[in-house]
């Protein structure tokens, strides 16, 4: 048995906040089939965890490799698991096979790997390319290899998809165009398709087709900016960690690092044991800031791998032990990845192993 060691700081996974955030995505998609999209252990919220609370809420999920759909078989055996960046090597065609993973095929040279595989036949997903230039295929070679595929024994199925570039700008012409052309190159070939992401859940309906793959708006975040854009969701991570010194300075004393910061009158700081070692964004400005007993306590001096400091001034039943929030309802990870220069995705994602992921259902 785990001996209960206390905690420093932790990623407190809110596993009713996930459901709910489930059912918007019903809500808002409720013709078509979920495949929700738990990559990078999923946005940093750990994947074994979301994977267990959403097997059975979703149709299938997606993750980006071969690898991280072999650890995700550990916890859910039924549903589909699409691997988006497809396959980097023939071999890979026989853990698809064992693991029941279903690869994206985004190019021709797959085409062929397929062709020659010996094991069972596979599901698999053709990627068009309708303009992101990332992944996909031009017009002629996805039809080109659909029908290869189709008439290959070594497949058992074939999804069709495609990806946005600039969905959650509503004003931008260019996700119609992806959404007509994607649909144009499918028509007459038969099977379910894919295109819709968070934002093309959120704000383009005609895009949801057979399958939505939404990865954000899962974890509670929105991808469109401002607070009325969120259409209900609930952030599923609060970031947290200790207060585990307290200092009281004079006027003119400096903080941390560099002395960067110098007080302008006597302080009350707090020193958290978290950094950019845990994912923390050295980077932030002077207005970025924790929250401690409800009320804001500002961010001074520079953040360190291991620690940080913050003006508890204005905070004063703030006590050693008591838990400040770096990110969740307030500040928002969405305020943060400003704060940093980033977007919301890389602010999950950046947080390390170091921190250990806590479940709570409230
Ligand atoms: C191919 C693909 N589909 C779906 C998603 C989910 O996108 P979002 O997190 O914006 O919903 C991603 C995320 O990067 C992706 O790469």
């Amino acid at each position: 048995m785990d001996m209960d060691i206390g905690w420093k700081n932790r990623a407190l996974i809110n596993l009713s906040a996930l459901r709910d955030n489930i059912r918007t995505i019903r809500r808002l998609a409720p013709k078509s089939g979920v495949m929700a999209v738990i990559k990078a252990n999923a946005y940093g919220h750990d994947m074994q965890i979301v994977a267990r609370e959403l097997s059975c809420r979703v149709d299938g999920f997606a993750v980006a490799s071969i690898e991280e759909g072999l650890s995700l078989r550990k916890v859910d055996n039924e549903l589909p698991v699409i691997i988006l960046s497809g396959l980097c090597d023939p071999s890979q065609l026989v853990s698809c096979a064992d693991g029941q993973l279903d690869p994206v095929i985004h190019s021709l040279h797959q085409v062929d790997w397929i062709k020659c595989h010996a094991g069972r036949p596979l599901d698999v997903w053709l990627k068009f390319n309708s303009g992101m230039n990332r992944l996909g295929m031009n017009h002629d070679d996805f039809i080109h290899a659909y029908r290869v595929l189709e008439a290959s024994p070594c497949t058992a199925s074939i999804g069709m998809m495609s990806h946005f570039a600039i969905a959650e700008d509503l004003k931008d012409d260019f996700t119609r165009r992806q959404i007509s052309e994607f649909n144009q190159v499918a028509a007459g070939l038969g099977g379910k398709r894919s295109i819709a992401n968070s934002a093309g859940i959120m704000c383009w309906p005609d895009s949801h087709l057979e399958w939505v793959r939404p990865g954000l708006m899962l974890y509670g975040i929105s991808p469109l900016e401002g607070e009325t854009a969120n259409y209900g969701l609930r952030p599923v991570m609060e970031l947290q960690a200790k207060i585990i010194s307290l200092q009281n300075l004079k006027q003119g004393d400096t903080i941390g690092y560099g002395r960067t910061y110098v007080t302008a009158r006597p302080m009350r700081i707090a020193n958290l044991g978290i950094g950019y070692g845990d994912g923390y964004f050295r980077t932030v400005p002077d207005s970025a800031y924790v929250i401690i007993h409800n009320r804001k306590a500002p961010i001074v001096g520079r953040i360190s791998m291991d620690s940080m400091t913050v003006d508890v001034s204005n905070i004063k039943q703030a006590g050693i032990g008591d838990s400040a929030v770096l990110w969740g309802e307030s500040p928002s990870v969405a305020q943060v990845a400003g704060w940093a220069g980033t977007n919301a995705y890389e602010v999950l994602c950046k947080l390390s192993a170091r921190v250990p992921r806590e479940i709570m259902d409230s």
